[in-house]
């Protein structure tokens, strides 16, 4: 089975992955020994840069016993010209399931037609990320209980950001209100906010983003993406445009989780780490559990109703 975008999977599908997940903790943590994956081979391919989707998927293969094939464009064939079809016909030989990042929107979709075994989608250009979704609603409920009737405030760079379009489809699927919040250039595309309003949701738009703090549950910044611009002029006027420090929270919510796919650049001051809003670290680390369930359910195999 692969993952391209969240549309793959359905609600319920989702929130067995998040189940097993939660089971899986103290294997993701290291404190239980279950090699479920043992003689299975993992192809990481990135063909953009990577810090926490690559070596989570990479930790999660191995603290289940498999095994992990990097591929990076420095010493790979990819500098010398290959297709990405061939590239996919030989990991094809060598690994049963793939993790892909590419920065051509379409690439994991066009990849996962080129061959057999399970392709997931570890970011497409400004497309989608829904391995990165996964563990942010893992996250969510580990702060909330819940995503139902939760207002969730998404920030920064809506256009490019493939974070948020994965994660503002998910969220409105299980009922959550969203505040898009960005500048005018960088607004969520339009077929995006679309979909959501025809999916029922409570979506609101604005460039305000102190204005949103009072009522947000969860108020999740992303990274304005340099990389995607293609004009740096462009680039330069939004850079910094949202940031948050420890004074503006002194009207949200106790329990307003504060949330960030990382890396950031200047979006969150440090003086919010040591909040109790401060959920970005353990977000992260989330990326191995979720991962790991990803990687059962999609190689077949079965994760015990109870694990010590
Ligand atoms: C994000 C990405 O690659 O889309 N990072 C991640 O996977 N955690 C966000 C970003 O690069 O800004």
């Amino acid at each position: 089975m692969d993952l391209i975008t969240m549309d793959d999977l359905t609600n319920d599908e989702s929130i067995s992955l998040l189940e097993d997940a939660m089971k899986l903790m103290p294997v993701a943590r290291g404190l239980t020994h279950l090699p479920l994956l043992e003689g299975k081979v993992l192809g990481n391919l990135f063909f953009e840069n990577s810090t926490r989707t690559r070596l989570s998927f990479e930790t999660a293969m191995k603290r289940l016993g498999g095994e992990v094939l990097n591929l990076s464009e420095v010493g790979s064939s990819v500098k010398k010209g290959e297709t990405l079809y061939d590239t996919m016909q030989m990991i094809e030989g060598y690994a049963d399931i793939a993790v892909i990042r590419h920065p051509r929107q379409g690439a994991a979709q066009y990849a996962a037609d080129a061959v057999e075994i399970p392709i997931l989608n570890a970011g497409d250009g400004a497309g989608n990320h829904p391995t990165q979704t996964l563990l942010d609603l893992f996250t969510i409920r580990q702060g909330h209980g819940t995503i139902e009737g939760l207002r969730v405030v998404l920030v920064g760079d809506l256009r490019y950001g493939r974070t948020v379009h994965s994660l503002s489809r998910a969220l409105s699927r299980f009922g959550a209100s969203l505040t898009l919040v960005s500048p005018e250039s960088l607004m969520m595309p339009q077929e995006i906010v679309r979909d959501l309003k025809s999916d029922g949701c409570d979506v609101s738009e604005t460039s305000d983003l102190i204005s949103t703090l009072p009522s947000a549950d969860v108020v999740y910044m992303t990274r304005i993406q340099r990389e995607r611009f293609p004009d740096e002029a462009e680039y330069e006027k939004v850079a910094g445009i949202y940031t948050l420090n420890s004074q503006d929270l002194t009207s949200s919510h106790s329990n307003m989780m504060i949330m960030h796919p990382l890396p950031r650049v200047n979006e969150i001051h440090a003086s919010i780490d040591s909040t109790s809003h401060a959920w970005y670290f353990k977000q992260a680390f989330n990326g191995v559990p979720t991962r790991m369930a990803l990687l059962c359910r999609s190689l077949g195999v079965q994760i015990p109703e109870v694990i010590n």
